[in-house]
């Protein structure tokens, strides 16, 4: 496996599903001017992918040759597949349940790993997932592990999914939620862990403008000259 070393800046944002990641890797980007890499888009598309194509989700080698020849591209809100506008698609809970068991493949996060470290571009990224200080960037300048207890995360998507429209029902989303961390954490390769030199943000009880703040300020905090 080739190591990622470039002087181009990364935060890493790593944790478990809906901590908050997301939101506030984006707003951190924004406010840096940075690109944003949302590295569970990728593994959501490939679920997505695999289901549209009828392939076997049970074969590892099948389901790492759709991640290889994944046709994606980001634009804003807008996450095309195969020239098709799949943002709210890849945002249902099938396909994150789908995603959690195909990114305990080692194959398929092998033909992932290339794609997403090519989002490493001047003047920064700010990287949010599971193995972002682990496993892609590895030199990340800024490793922040994002967590917050579990009834809180199966509040917040409980919320953001009724907002979006969709029929969300907490005392599943926790089971689910249980159950995703459970098999991410366990799993034997890449599995959701603090780098050794993440520092660990707790956003149980902070806003997400707190959150922003404590994420800008440790990386201010490093006194790396401004971009
Ligand atoms: O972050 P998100 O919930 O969109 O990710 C969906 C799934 O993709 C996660 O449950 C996790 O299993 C997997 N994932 C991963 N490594 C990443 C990002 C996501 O294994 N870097």
């Amino acid at each position: 496996m080739s190591v990622s070393t470039s002087t181009i800046p990364v935060i890493a944002i790593d944790g478990p599903t809906a901590s908050g990641k997301g939101t506030i890797a984006h707003r951190v980007a924004q406010a840096l001017g940075w690109a944003v890499l949302d590295s569970g888009a990728l593994y959501r598309l490939t679920a997505l992918a695999v289901q549209q194509q009828g392939v076997d989700a049970a074969d590892e080698h099948a389901v790492a040759d759709i991640a290889e020849a994944l046709d994606v591209r980001f634009d804003g809100d807008h996450v095309w597949l195969s020239g098709h506008d799949v943002a709210a698609d890849i945002r249902l809970e099938h396909v994150g349940n789908l995603a959690s068991r195909i990114a305990a493949y080692p194959p398929v996060r092998q033909a992932l790993l290339e794609r997403q470290r090519a989002f490493r571009a001047s003047p920064g990224l700010v990287a949010d997932g599971r193995d972002m200080g682990t496993i892609v960037f590895p030199d990340a300048q800024l490793k922040v592990f994002l967590v917050a207890d579990v009834a809180a995360r199966a509040e917040r998507r409980c919320k953001q999914l009724k907002a979006k429209g969709f029929s969300a029902n907490l005392a599943d989303l926790l089971k689910d939620m249980r159950s995703r961390d459970e098999r991410d954490r366990t799993r034997a390769n890449a599995p959701l862990v603090a780098a050794a030199d993440a520092i660990t943000v707790d956003s149980s009880s902070l806003s997400i403008e707190e959150t922003v703040q404590q994420v800008l300020d440790l990386w201010s905090g490093l006194g790396f000259p401004k971009a």
